[in-house]
Parts: structure tokens; sequence; C-alpha cells
């Protein structure tokens, strides 16, 4: 295996030498987009989602059916491949949609898919959600990413073998051996914060009780069939989440605070677009991570002249994928060429706001749609003004509690909820309390009137708000 040209652990001196450039947690480039457009991309579905899930569900079961009939036969080896495939490769991006909180409109049915989709791919819970969370921080940012794949230069060989998740599962499994004995990573410790340490502990002992159920389940019944149906599929079926994953990041750059250089979008068609819940359209969804995947085309359509030229197809990304591979071999500060447009300043501005006697008009009741908001200069920090799907009228601190720098205007109203745009924690409007991690700290509210038809906002927050914890 070829040895890394940098220290890509979170715990190493390139830890900190991102910190001191600025890599960590910065603000990042976004696309200018039109916000009611973006309101309506921001609509999510439980009954569409729904039918997807039980379309994947029901493929899961009739491809292991098959396998079950055809035990014994050379059908069996065709028959666990797809299922090894649906099982292993395609649970990936429901998991990381369900984790993201944005497939179903209701947040339990989230929660529904990503804990059992979590054990599909052997990802303990809580550990994976607050490495993603690290991942959209600092995309690629080496010594701060939790998820880079492919250090520089990209080990062909070692990818090969991950196919089948010959070293990348085994790593997976004995760090929930580790953690089950109450041993924490260094990296996850960082990461995942520490109130959560214990849940982590206690997600990896019942992680284990189910791999050393089927384990048991083999002795009793003299044979591998329960590893084959459980277990067995994150091994030998994450060659499909290998295919799709690899076109993410693969060969792009490091160290920069801008999608357009670090993330590809690539043309698939509808069957890959199924299976891998269109996030072939990876720039948009790392742009703009509230936008459910099934908003990803659209959106895509919406900022299509501020990205670069998408690969137009798996095949082609991969050739791309191959030029940097080899460039790397030798040089590992090879760049692929890559145009991106010039970067269009799209920093969400307050409306400046008049104020008479503590009260800032913001707008007429007409102008703010449900699910629009707005953001205007408080006393001493934005406010947002939010129109719930209700058609409530809430106003909130306008800065990301989580952060302290995402401005939440460029979020989304989901329900009676506000979601931030970087990591999708959650806030519900009426109190400003958090309800959804990785944000723990409440925000401001501010009273809100109607007069003559006319909101107005009192410029100083309500006293004792924004201080419940989650
Ligand atoms: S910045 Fe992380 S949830 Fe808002």
């Amino acid at each position: 295996m070829t040895a890394p040209a940098r220290d890509y652990s979170l715990t190493g001196p390139e830890s900190q030498r991102a910190i001191e450039r600025g890599l960590a947690d910065a603000d990042w480039y976004r696309s200018p987009i039109d916000p009611a457009r973006l309101a309506e991309l921001h609509q999510r579905s439980d009954l569409r989602t729904g039918i997807d899930v039980v379309l994947w569900l029901m493929l899961v079961v009739g491809a292991g059916s098959w396998a079950w009939v055809a035990l014994g036969s050379w059908w069996a080896i065709p028959a666990f491949v797809v299922y090894g495939a649906l099982y292993g490769g395609a649970a990936d991006p429901r998991w990381h949609e369900c984790g993201h909180g944005t497939a179903f409109r209701t947040s339990w049915l989230n929660e529904l898919v990503y804990f059992p989709a979590s054990f599909m791919l052997l990802r303990e819970p809580t550990v994976w959600r607050w490495s993603h969370v690290r991942h959209h921080s600092d995309t690629i940012v080496v010594g701060r990413d939790a998820e880079i794949v492919f250090p520089r230069p990209i080990d062909v060989r070692a990818w090969t073998v991950n196919l089948f998740g010959v070293t990348s599962v085994p790593a997976l499994v004995r760090r929930i051996v580790r953690h089950a004995c109450d041993r924490l990573d260094a990296d996850v410790a960082g990461y995942v914060p520490s109130e959560l340490h214990r849940r982590v502990v206690w997600e990896a002992r019942s992680y284990l009780v189910g791999i050393v159920g089927v384990l048991a389940a083999c002795v009793v019944t003299a044979g591998l069939v329960p590893l084959l149906f459980v277990v067995g599929p994150t091994f030998y079926g994450a060659w499909l989440m290998a295919f799709f994953g690899t076109t993410q990041h693969a060969g792009l750059r490091e160290d920069v605070l801008d999608h357009r250089w670090n993330t590809r979008t690539v043309y698939m068609n509808p069957v890959f677009r199924f299976l891998y819940l269109n996030m072939n359209y990876h720039i948009e969804h790392h742009m703009f991570p509230t936008v459910p995947y099934r908003n990803l085309p659209a959106l895509h359509g919406a900022i299509r002249d501020d990205l670069p030229e998408p690969s137009p197809s798996t095949w082609a990304a991969y050739r791309e994928i191959w030029t940097a591979a080899r460039g790397q071999a030798t040089e590992p500060t090879f760049e692929l060429d890559r145009v991106v447009p010039e970067s269009v300043s799209s920093t969400t501005r307050a409306a400046t706001s008049v104020e008479h006697g503590g009260w800032i008009d913001v707008c007429a009741v007409a102008d703010l749609a449900p699910g629009a908001m707005r953001s205007i200069d408080g006393s001493d920090s934005p406010i947002v003004v939010c129109r719930a799907s209700s058609g409530e009228m809430h106003a909130v601190a306008g800065i990301c509690t989580h952060s302290r720098r995402v401005q939440l205007v460029d979020g989304a109203i989901v329900g009676d909820e506000l979601e931030c745009p970087k990591h999708n924690g959650r806030f519900r409007l009426a109190d400003g309390s958090p309800s959804r991690q990785p944000v723990t700290e409440g925000l401001a509210t501010y009273e809100v009137q109607i007069d003559a038809d006319r909101i107005r906002v009192r410029s100083v927050p309500n006293q004792a708000s924004g201080s419940t914890p989650a």
C-alpha cells in the first residue's frame, strides 16, 4: 500500500496547521440562488420518500429471497451479488440522507431509517453523525475532515481491495470493539461531544451483541448462511458504495473553502440515481445540505451556471480520477485541470431596518409567505423573521449557536422549526430551543406584532430566551 504524503489523522500536526491557516470551521463559498426558489427546493415529503424507501426494502427482501431459494446452486452467486449491493451499497445513501434529517419531512421517520441502516453499514450512529458534521464543516481539509477516503497519492490497490471491505470493514469492527470496551479513539473523542461518549460506548456494545449473535447463529447452524445475510453483505456489498462514493471527491483539491474545487457532480442514469439517491449532485449537496435528495437535480438546474462542468458520465468521472491517480503517483501535489466560474458574492445581508420606539418595521404580512424568512438588523446582531408553515410569525436570533457564524436566514423552515444551512441542526421557532443536533444551545427570541398588516419585531430579545439545552 502507498504511504500518504501528509498526515491525515485528526490528532497530528496537520490539524493544528489547518486551524492556523483559517481552514477549520471556516466560511465556505455558496452559489447565489433566489431565496424563494430555495424555499421551494427545501420541501420534503414523507409520502414520496416513503415510497422510495419501501421500494428499496422490497428490492432487498426480493434479492434476499432469491438468494435463499438459490442456496446450494450457482444462481446463489448473482443473487448474493445483488443482495449485497442493495444491503451494503444502497444502504449508504439512505443512511446519509436520513442522517442529515432531510429525507422525510417527519423527524422520527428519518431516525427510523438511520439506525438500522447504520447497523447494515456497521457505522456507529453517534460517531458517524458527528464525523459527518465535521466532514461538512471542513470538507477535504487535511487534519480536520474525518471522512477523507483518498489521501494523496490515491492508492489504487487499497481502493481495489476495499471494494469488498477487506480492510475498511474490519477497521470499523475493531473500532466498535474498542468503543465497547470503553476506549474511545482520540479522534472520535475530539469530534463527538463529551456528553455523548457514554452513548457511543453503549451503541458499540449493542453492535457487538448483534455481530456476536450472527456468529453464534453460524455456530448453531454449522454454516455461514446467517453471516451471508447479515453483517457479511457489509463486506461483499461494499463495492457499490465504493463505486458511487469514489466519484465524490477523489483526485480533487485539498484545503480549499469552495466545494466547486474539491467535490464532483456527475451525470448518472436513472437507475444509478435511484440507487445513489441523487448524491451524484454532490457539489449541490455540500453547498446546500438542507435540500433533500429529491430536489438536487432541480437545484443543479438553478445554480448550474456557477458550477464547474459536471462529469458527463460515471465513466468520465473515473477517467478523471485515473488521471489524478497517475499524476499524484509521481507528484502528490498534482492537480486536475478544472475550470471554476468566478465567485459571486452571495453573502446574506440583513435588510436595513427602521426602528421606532423599540420596534422594527419588517415588511407587509403579504410579503412573507409561509415557509419564508428574512433577516433584519437587530440591536446588536441580525434577527431572522420567519413565517412557519402554519402561517405563524416568529423572530429569533439570526446566527446559529453551533458555529456562531452561520446565518440562519440561509437555512430552511421545516414545519414550525428553523433548520441551519450548515449541519441541519434545528431550533423550535416558538421558543428558540434546540430540537436537533448538532445544536445544543437555543436562540434568543423576539416579540412579533402585526400592526395594520405590517410585521413589527421588538429590537431587544425576550428575557430568558436562548439558553434552553437540547
Ligand atoms: S452551524 Fe452547525 S448546525 Fe448550525
